[in-house]
């Protein structure tokens, strides 16, 4: 067999053997058996010795060239092999299918929720939601809601005084002032904020709260109209059976004055051995009333030609009644599990 005869020979036979390979490890075998020391190329070269020296090196190039090419096609194959079998390898660790671990997600604060839920009730009614400074002066916290400075209802609030003159608010009530000093009539306002208080903590009690504050004033105002809307804000938070319940009570700033109660949620007001209201049926909400003619005064209201009704409750409170939670600390320990579980 001539050189040419013996190349294209050795080319059809590679040719063959790359195709019939599966995986790297036989085409390494291919390798050794037309590349090796001892291989297919080697003993075509050695043929070289029985030509004429002169067409030696032309018989030497086109050996080469044919090795050249081999070299090329072993290692393309080889890469080809090596991504299939890596891609193998994967594909059995890692089922795409699987579910994935989702990634964790946090979520609106209970006490957040709440606050937001009947700052919404009371937008969808007109309200506007204001907000204002948790470091108010005596004059708004006391004097214009018509707490003299000798007015024993000032014991009642234990505030935190910063100066003789400045404190922590205790209540969102100020705010009521700052509105009317800046509107005139009619407003419309809910008013959600953070207050403090010297009071020492429990399950019921924080020195740090929320309140939520409500005011509106105009001409004809009722309470008729105040328990109306606190009725449909109740039955918006807690359920669509809710009854509200005033019982006279006393606050300088509004005349007559009512404590608010709403029905049990758990117990849906039938009493007996209910945990959350003790037995009574009712839960208290916070304070409310018809706005004294005094506070109107103060904010140069004519109270011949206005009327107007307030109300302060505790979001704390609504939160535990809401998510029928028994100690006030709960919401603030950031135990992941405890939120995640009321979100
Ligand atoms: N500010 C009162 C408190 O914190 C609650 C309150 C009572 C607010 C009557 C009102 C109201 O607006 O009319 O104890």
């Amino acid at each position: 067999m001539n050189l040419i005869d013996a190349l294209e020979d050795l080319r059809a036979r590679f040719e063959d053997a790359l195709k019939n390979s599966a995986g790297a490890d036989s085409l390494d075998a291919v390798r050794v058996a037309f590349l090796g020391r001892s291989g297919d190329v080697t003993a075509v070269r050695r043929s070289i010795g029985k030509l004429p020296p002169a067409e030696r090196p032309a018989a030497g190039q086109r050996i080469n060239e044919a090795v050249e090419k081999m070299e090329r096609a072993l290692n393309e194959a080889q890469a080809k092999a090596e991504a299939i079998e890596v891609g193998a390898s994967l594909s059995q660790r890692i089922d795409v299918t699987f579910p994935s671990i989702p990634p964790q997600q946090g979520s609106i604060h209970p006490m957040k929720r709440v606050m937001h839920d009947v700052c919404a009730y009371f937008e969808r009614h007109g309200f506007a939601v204001v907000v204002g400074p948790e470091i108010e002066p005596d004059y708004y916290n006391f004097d214009a809601l018509n707490i003299p400075p000798e007015h024993p209802a000032r014991e009642g609030f234990d505030s935190f005084f910063l100066t003789p003159n400045l404190l922590l608010r205790p209540h969102t009530s100020p705010m009521q002032i700052r509105t009317m000093q800046q509107h005139r009539p009619p407003v419309a306002v809910v008013v959600p904020g953070t207050c403090y208080r010297r009071d020492a903590v429990d399950a019921r009690h924080l020195y740090q709260f929320n309140q939520c504050e409500g005011l509106l004033v105009d001409e004809g105002v009722h309470m008729g109209h105040l328990k109306g809307m606190l009725t449909g804000m109740c039955r918006e938070l807690f359920g669509s059976e809710q009854q509200v319940r005033f019982r006279p009570s006393y606050f300088p700033f509004t005349e007559p004055s009512a404590e608010v109660d709403t029905t049990c949620p758990l117990c849906r007001g039938a009493g007996g051995e209910c945990r959350m209201c003790g037995g009574s049926g009712w839960i208290e909400l916070g304070g409310a009333g018809m706005v004294h003619p005094n506070v109107l005064r103060n904010v140069d209201y004519d109270p011949d030609v206005y009327s107007g009704w307030a109300f302060g409750f505790g979001v704390e409170r609504m939160a535990l009644v809401r998510y029928d939670v028994d100690d006030i600390r709960r919401f603030f320990e950031n135990d992941d599990a405890f939120l995640e579980q009321l979100a």
